[in-house]
C-alpha cells in the first residue's frame, strides 16, 4: 500500500518507492531520464482553483495572474490559461508566451524594474491589461513608445515602494526604501500632479504593490492594500481614477512538509480589504507564483557516487545548483526522499548531498536522513521544486537544461511546446 504524503495528495511514497499522479517516479526515470522534474498539472490547477475561490468569494472583478517567472514551462502555463487565469510577466518573451498560450491581453500584466524599450514594445503593441512602471522616467518612456508604435489609451500603474520590509529572506525582500523595486509613494504623488495632464498615450490607472517573496504574515498584504488604497484617494485630486489594484505575489508556502500559510487568510487581507474600503468596484490583480505551483513538482535526480570525506556521508547526484539553484542561492532547504531504494538496507544514516557543479555552494544542503542506505545508481526525489526549480536553471558547466514531464489525468508527456 502507498502512504499519502501530508498535504500533498498527488504524492505517494512508501519505503523508498515514489509515485506522483499515480505513475511511477522510477518509470518516468527509465523513460526520460534524469535529472527529470515531475510536475502534476492536475494539482496546478487545483491550488490556482482554491487562490480563485478564495479571491473572488471577497471581491468581485479578480484577475489571478500567475507569476511567469516562477515556472514558464508551456504545460504549466497553457494548462492555467486554459483555467482562465491572467499572467504576469517581466518581458517580450513573456508577453509572447501568454499570448500563445491564450492569455486575453487584458489579463497580462507585465512588471519588472528595468524593462527594455523591447518589453515595453511588446506590451504596447499586445494591448496588455496594466504596465506597472517602476520609475517615473519609465512611464515617460511607455509613451515614447506609444508615439512611435502610433498607439493611444495604454493603461499605465505604478509599483508603490511603501518601505516595507517583510518577513523573509534578505534576498527575497523587495520592498524596502532602497531597493531597486518600484516608486516611492511621494514621488508617485508629485509625478502625478505634475506630468498625468500632459499624458497624451498613456493612463494612469492602476497601483501595484510586491514586498518580497515567501511571506508568511498575512498581515504584509494587508498593510500593502490599505496603503494603495489611501494613496488611490489622495491621487484623485490629480485627477487620477485608479480602477484596479495589484497586490503583488508573495505568498509563502512550507518546505518542511508543514500545511504554510492558508489562502483564505491572504484573500481576506488583499481581495477582503478593497471590499471593506469600499473599493468593491476595482479590479484587484493577484500575482502568485510560488503558492500555485511550489509543491506540484519532484526533481529527480540519480546517484551517480556515494564517498565519505572527513566524516561526512556525500551522496554525489546528477542533478546541480545549475538544475535547481535554490539551495546554492538562498541556503533554501528542500525535503529528499528515496525514490528507488526500496531494496536498500535500512539505515538512519545522514548524507550531505553534493551535485556535479564545479562549486563549493553546489550541494542540496547537508544531514539528510533519507531512511536507506544509499547506492550508486539510486534515484532520489527533491519535493516542493515546482516553484523557481525549472524556471531558474541553466547550462551552467556546459550541462543540458533539465528536462520537464508532465502528468494529468494519469498520464504523463513531455510539455507541448506552447
Ligand atoms: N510579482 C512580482 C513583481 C514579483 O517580483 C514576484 C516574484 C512575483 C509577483 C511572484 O512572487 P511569488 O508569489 O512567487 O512569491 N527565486 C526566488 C523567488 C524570487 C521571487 C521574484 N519575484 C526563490 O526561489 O525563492
Amino acid at each position: 500500500m502507498l502512504l499519502t504524503m501530508q498535504g500533498r495528495p498527488h504524492i505517494e511514497l512508501e519505503r523508498g518507492r515514489l509515485a506522483i499522479g499515480g505513475i511511477p517516479a522510477m518509470a518516468l526515470v527509465e523513460r526520460y531520464g534524469t535529472p527529470l522534474y515531475v510536475t502534476d498539472v492536475d494539482r496546478v490547477v487545483e491550488r490556482y482553483a482554491e487562490a480563485k475561490k478564495a479571491l473572488s468569494s471577497r471581491h468581485e472583478n479578480v484577475n489571478v495572474a500567475f507569476a511567469y517567472k516562477a515556472n514558464s514551462t508551456p504545460g504549466v502555463v497553457r494548462a492555467l490559461a486554459r483555467e482562465g487565469a491572467g499572467a504576469t510577466v517581466v518581458s517580450e518573451e513573456g508577453v509572447r508566451l501568454a499570448r500563445a498560450c491564450g492569455v486575453r491581453p487584458r489579463d497580462v500584466v507585465i512588471d519588472g524594474p528595468s524593462k527594455s524599450d523591447e518589453d515595453l514594445a511588446a506590451a504596447v503593441k499586445a494591448g496588455v491589461g496594466m504596465i506597472n512602471a517602476e520609475s517615473v522616467e519609465e512611464v515617460l518612456v511607455i509613451e515614447s513608445v506609444c508615439a512611435s508604435l502610433g498607439v493611444r489609451g495604454r493603461r499605465v500603474g505604478f509599483r508603490v515602494n511603501f518601505d516595507i520590509r517583510a518577513e523573509t529572506h534578505a534576498g527575497l525582500a523587495t520592498g524596502g526604501r532602497s531597493h531597486k523595486f518600484g516608486v516611492a509613494r511621494e514621488e508617485v504623488v508629485r509625478f502625478c500632479e505634475e506630468y498625468v495632464p500632459r499624458l497624451e498615450r498613456v493612463t494612469i490607472v492602476g497601483l501595484h504593490s510586491h514586498a518580497g517573496s515567501q511571506i508568511s504574515d498575512p498581515g504584509v498584504f494587508r498593510t500593502e492594500a490599505e496603503r494603495l488604497v489611501e494613496l488611490s484617494e489622495e491621487l484623485r485630486t490629480s485627477g487620477v481614477r485608479i480602477d484596479e489594484f495589484n497586490v503583488g505575489g508573495g505568498l509563502g508556502v512550507s518546505y518542511d512538509g508543514g500545511g504554510g500559510p492558508p489562502i483564505g487568510e491572504y484573500a481576506d487581507a488583499t481581495a477582503g480589504t478593497f471590499s471593506r474600503k469600499g473599493r468593491g468596484d476595482a479590479r484587484v490583480v493577484s500575482e502568485l507564483g510560488r503558492w500555485i505551483v511550489a509543491d506540484s513538482t519532484v526533481l529527480l535526480t540519480r546517484v551517480n557516487y556515494v564517498k565519505e570525506a572527513g566524516g561526512t556521508s556525500w551522496a554525489l547526484v546528477d542533478a546541480g545548483m545549475n538544475t535547481f539553484l535554490r539551495p546554492a542561492l538562498y541556503g533554501a532547504r528542500h525535503r529528499v526522499v528515496a525514490a528507488h531504494a526500496a531494496d536498500r538496507t535500512e539505515s538512519d544514516r545522514a548524507y550531505d548531498i553534493g551535485g556535479p557543479v564545479c562549486e563549493t555552494t553546489d550541494t542540496f544542503g547537508s544531514g539528510f536522513r533519507l531512511g536507506v542506505q544509499l547506492a550508486r545508481g539510486d534515484v532520489v526525489a527533491v519535493l516542493d521544486a515546482g516553484a523557481y526549480g525549472s524556471s531558474m536553471s541553466s547550462t551552467y558547466n556546459m550541462r543540458p537544461l533539465p528536462r520537464t514531464v508532465f502528468v494529468a489525468g494519469g498520464r504523463a508527456r513531455v510539455s507541448p511546446a506552447c
